[in-house]
C-alpha cells in the first residue's frame, strides 16, 4: 500500500495512474477504522481498477472541542486494516496540507441541514462540506463510497456534487452493525460497559417503530412506540427521532410517493452521542 501525506505526491501517483488508463474509487475517513469503513473500501475494490482512502480528523467538522481532542487516532492498526482489506493508496495529510490558509467560505444547504444532526450540531455540516471538496479536488476519483450509516451526511454530500458539478459517481453503502445491532462507529469503544448493553436500544427501538410504521401507516403511532421503548431507561437520552423522505430529509407524516422513508436516531449514552437509521423502500409499503 503506498502511503502518502503530501498533497503533491498524492496527486503525482494518481496522474500516473490516469496515464494508464485506471479508474479509482475513494473511501474518506476520519481513521478508528471498523469493518463498517472496511465494507466501503470493499465496495469501492468491486467496481474500480483499486482504492484511495483518505484519513483526516477534520477539526471544521467537530462543534464540540472536547470531541475533537477524544477523537481516537489509530493510524497504525488502521493502516494494517487497510492493508489486508487490498487498499492500494492510504492519504492521511495533516492540518497544514489540509488547510495551507483558512477557509472563509461558508456553505449553507438550507432546509437539509436545518434538520436532525444540524440542530445539535452547529457548523458541522459547513465543516464537511469543506473537506469533502477539498478531498475531492486532491483525489479526483470517479466513485466516492459513504455510509447510510451518516444519511444526512450523504444527502448533503449529494447535493454538493449537484450543485457544485463534481464529475464524481456517489454510492451510499449498507449500515454495518455489531452482532447485537448496534451500529458500527469510531465513538462506540468510548462506550462505558454498562453503556454498551443500554446502547442496543438505537437499533431496537428503529426495529420496533419500522414494524409500527408498515402495519399501521402512522408516523404519529411509531414515534410513540420510540418513545415508549426510551422512557423507562436509565443512562441512555433520546434526542430525536424523525421520520423523514430518505431524499430531502423532510418530515413524513403519511407513507405515499416517497421513493425512501428513513427512520433516523440520535441518543446520547453517557457522554457518548450515537446516530442510527433504517430505510424502508416504497415496495414495502406498497
Ligand atoms: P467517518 O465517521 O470516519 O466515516 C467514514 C465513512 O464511513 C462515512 O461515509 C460513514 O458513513 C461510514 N461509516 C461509518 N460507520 C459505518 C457503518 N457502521 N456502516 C457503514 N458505513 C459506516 O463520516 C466521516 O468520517 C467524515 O464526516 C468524513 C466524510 C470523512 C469527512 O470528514
Amino acid at each position: 500500500m503506498h502511503f502518502f501525506t503530501s498533497v503533491t505526491l498524492l496527486k503525482q501517483y494518481l496522474h500516473a495512474q490516469r496515464m494508464a488508463g485506471r479508474r479509482w474509487g475513494f473511501v474518506p475517513t476520519m481513521g478508528a477504522l471498523h469493518e463498517g469503513h472496511l465494507s466501503l473500501v470493499r465496495q469501492s475494490e468491486a467496481e474500480n481498477d483499486f482504492t484511495v482512502v483518505s484519513i483526516y480528523v477534520n477539526p471544521t467538522q467537530f462543534n464540540n472541542p472536547d470531541d475533537l481532542a477524544k477523537y481516537p487516532r489509530t493510524l497504525e492498526s488502521d493502516r494494517q486494516m487497510l492493508e489486508s482489506a487490498g487498499c492500494e493508496v492510504l492519504f492521511a495529510p495533516d492540518d497544514a496540507e489540509m488547510y495551507p490558509g483558512p477557509v472563509r467560505l461558508r456553505m449553507s444547504f438550507g432546509a437539509l441541514e436545518e434538520v436532525m444532526e444540524g440542530k445539535f450540531r452547529p457548523g458541522h455540516f459547513n465543516g464537511v462540506a469543506t473537506v469533502v471538496a477539498r478531498l475531492f479536488h486532491m483525489v479526483e476519483p470517479a466513485a466516492a463510497y459513504f455510509g447510510q450509516k451518516d444519511l444526512q451526511q450523504f444527502a448533503l454530500i449529494r447535493q454538493l456534487v449537484q450543485d457544485l458539478a463534481f464529475p464524481v459517481r456517489l454510492v451510499r453503502c449498507p449500515v454495518v452493525r455489531e452482532t447485537d445491532g448496534l451500529a458500527m462507529s469510531s465513538r462506540n469503544r468510548r462506550i462505558d460497559p454498562d453503556g454498551r448493553q443500554v446502547a442496543t436500544v438505537l437499533s431496537y427501538a428503529l426495529q420496533e417503530a419500522e414494524e409500527a410504521l408498515l402495519k399501521t401507516k402512522s408516523a404519529g403511532i411509531a414515534r410513540s412506540v420510540v418513545g415508549g421503548i426510551f422512557y423507562p431507561l436509565e443512562g441512555v437520552f433520546l434526542e430525536y427521532f424523525e421520520i423523514a423522505d430518505a431524499y430531502t430529509l423532510e418530515p413524513v407524516e403519511v407513507l405515499a410517493g416517497q421513493p425512501e422513508v428513513a427512520l433516523c436516531i440520535a441518543a446520547s449514552v453517557g457522554d457518548v452521542r450515537l446516530i442510527d437509521n433504517r430505510i424502508i423502500s416504497r415496495d414495502r409499503w406498497q
